[in-house]
């Protein structure tokens, strides 16, 4: 067994995950998360929105799953979301035709014609098959179609950003790979509405001597880089991007993966997604898989605005103010009341307002036909001069650009678990621990009775796991087996602290705290349990 298969047998024994749909046979792509494993993704959630909503100020909104086959006919997603896709001719499995080499790895069989797979599930709205929907394959797009009140509820002052964590959906062709690669996985992306024509970042400054392993697209490998040089020398487009780049590395080393395991891979340009300027994906080196996309960093510019723009025609713009307003000079057209007048009497007014409207750059010594009440009226040449008058331009109307950290929650948490498992021999036993960081254990801590205890420990020790519990800790009390037992027990759940109730608390009130990782054991007063717990948990 390599650590892959350690870390997914310890996760199903002990509740973390579990195959999906396990007494019907189950099929690949689909996990259920159990007990612990939905409490440690909890956390690692709630961990990133401490990073994103708290500490950068954006708001989490909630969308639908399900999305209008509109949504993804312009986000282009349902003309080229798709994977190229072969068959074996003799064992008739499917592969990604990018994941395999010519003959098949099941069977040695040979491939046939690679043609290309749609990823999205498709699914129809009310009865019949009139209205056509998709499970999204992103989060992102209900964000940018609630764009015009987004714009309203932030007042228009940019830039500003929101979130969504939620489930996606993708069809994927041959999911062998745990977490890895599902069909139906957690995404918790940022979408931040910026000014096209500044990318600067207000807080670039905080983080621009900061070196992060790059590995840019035309680089043969990773090297360590300053972010401010990385943006002066054009390697990240932008400061924007930049900081958020620092943003994803801090969220990843803040839930424990180690530094020298995390680099920022920047897409190759027939790599990139259609809708990316630059790219950088987050890779965590995993012990069988290698390398591993966890985050994708991305400059969307103005692609997915624009494209709902066109297909939806609601107005996505935004009014940008010049700094200085700009003088132009153009070529108006100056209607003649005194013939117009007389001529249209009651109507005059509108069409010398219509004529107004008219751009006169292109107009040649002809008349003008314009329309009126559903009539044409053609005005000839004398009732209107083309004069070149000045004009003062405030701002133009534009599509915002949009930066986008987007994370696959269940690929960090696999990260996460493989990251923490750590062995070792101990008193000639193999000790598993899981060392995860105390704010993210999904038990904080139990309480255990010595062996044998006399009613009087056990009361004890129920009392205090129970105040534990109602102080707002999560906490476990387990009664059965030798303490040795118990202790590996939590340690391969990753518990950080036991408490042992034994005859000494009797005397003296105390208790035993024993840490997970040293196994070392300290003794803490039952009346500074409490506060002594939160403050070795950091939460
Ligand atoms: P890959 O190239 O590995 O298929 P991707 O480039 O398609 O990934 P993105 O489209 O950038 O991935 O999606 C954003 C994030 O969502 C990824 O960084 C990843 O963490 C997660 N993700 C994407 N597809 C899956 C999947 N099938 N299962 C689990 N997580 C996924
Ligand atoms: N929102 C980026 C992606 O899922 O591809």
């Amino acid at each position: 067994m390599d650590i892959y298969d350690e870390v997914m047998e310890l996760a199903k024994r002990r509740g973390f995950l579990w195959p999906s749909f396990e007494i019907y046979g189950g099929t690949a792509g689909f996990y259920d998360y159990g007990p612990l494993g939905a409490r440690l993704k909890r956390n690692i959630e709630d961990l990133w929105r401490k990073f994103y909503v708290v500490g950068e100020g954006f708001y989490e909104i909630e969308t639908p799953v399900i999305g209008l086959e509109e949504i993804f006919r312009a986000s282009g997603h349902l003309s080229s979301f798709t994977d190229p896709i072969v068959e074996c001719e003799s064992c008739k499995e499917f592969f990604r035709a990018d994941h395999v080499e010519d003959r098949c790895p099941v069977c040695g069989g040979e491939f046939g014609e690679v043609s290309e797979f749609h990823l999205m599930f498709r699914c129809f709205i009310g009865p019949g098959s009139k209205r056509a929907g998709y499970l999204r394959p992103e989060t992102a797009q209900g964000m940018f179609i609630d764009f015009p009140r987004l714009l309203r509820f932030f007042r228009e002052k940019l830039p500003f950003g929101v979130v969504q964590v939620g489930k996606a959906f993708r069809n994927e062709i041959s999911p062998r790979q745990g977490l890895i690669r599902l069909r139906e996985f957690t995404q918790a992306e940022a979408e931040i509405f910026i000014d096209p024509h500044d990318k600067s970042h207000p807080r670039f400054d905080e983080v621009k001597d900061e070196v992060l392993i790059l590995f840019p697209q035309d680089a043969d490998e990773a090297s360590r880089w300053k972010l401010a040089d990385a943006v002066e020398q054009g390697i990240i487009a932008n400061e924007f991007l930049a900081y958020h780049i620092y943003l994803t590395y801090r969220f990843l080393i803040g839930v424990g993966i180690s530094e020298d395991r995390l680099r920022f891979r920047q897409h190759e340009a027939d790599e990139m997604a259609h809708y990316a300027a630059d790219c950088w994906d987050a890779e965590i080196l995993l012990d069988r898989l290698g390398w591993i996309e966890m985050v994708g960093i991305a400059d969307r510019t103005d692609y997915d605005l624009k494209a709902h723009e066109e297909v939806s025609k609601a107005d996505l713009g935004v009014f940008m103010p010049y700094r200085e307003p700009k003088v132009i000079e153009r070529m108006a057209i100056k209607p003649n009341m005194q013939l117009l007048g007389p001529r249209f009497k009651g109507s005059a007014k509108r069409i010398a307002d219509a004529l107004s409207q008219i751009d006169a750059g292109s107009l040649g010594d002809q008349e003008i036909t314009i329309e009126l009440d559903g009539e044409a009226v053609t005005l000839t040449r004398d009732m209107f001069e083309i004069t070149r008058v000045k004009e003062e331009i405030r701002g133009e109307k534009i599509n915002l650009h949009v930066i986008e950290p987007s994370y696959g929650l269940d690929r960090i948490f696999y990260a996460v678990m493989e990251g923490a498992f750590f062995e070792e021999e101990v008193e000639g036993e193999r000790r598993v621990v899981m060392r995860f960081l105390p704010n993210l254990a999904p038990i904080q801590v139990c309480v255990l009775p010595l062996l044998g205890a006399r009613d009087e420990l056990l009361k004890i020790s129920r009392k205090i796991h129970d105040d534990l519990r109602k102080r707002g800790l999560i906490a476990e009390h387990d009664e059965s087996g030798t303490i040795g037992r118990r202790y590996r027990r939590q340690d391969e759940i990753g518990t950080p602290f036991c408490v042992t109730v034994d005859y000494e608390t009797l005397e003296d009130n105390t208790v035993t705290v024993r840490f997970r990782d040293t196994m070392e054991q300290l003794r803490v007063r039952i009346d500074e349990l409490h506060a002594w717990l939160i403050s070795e948990l950091g939460i």
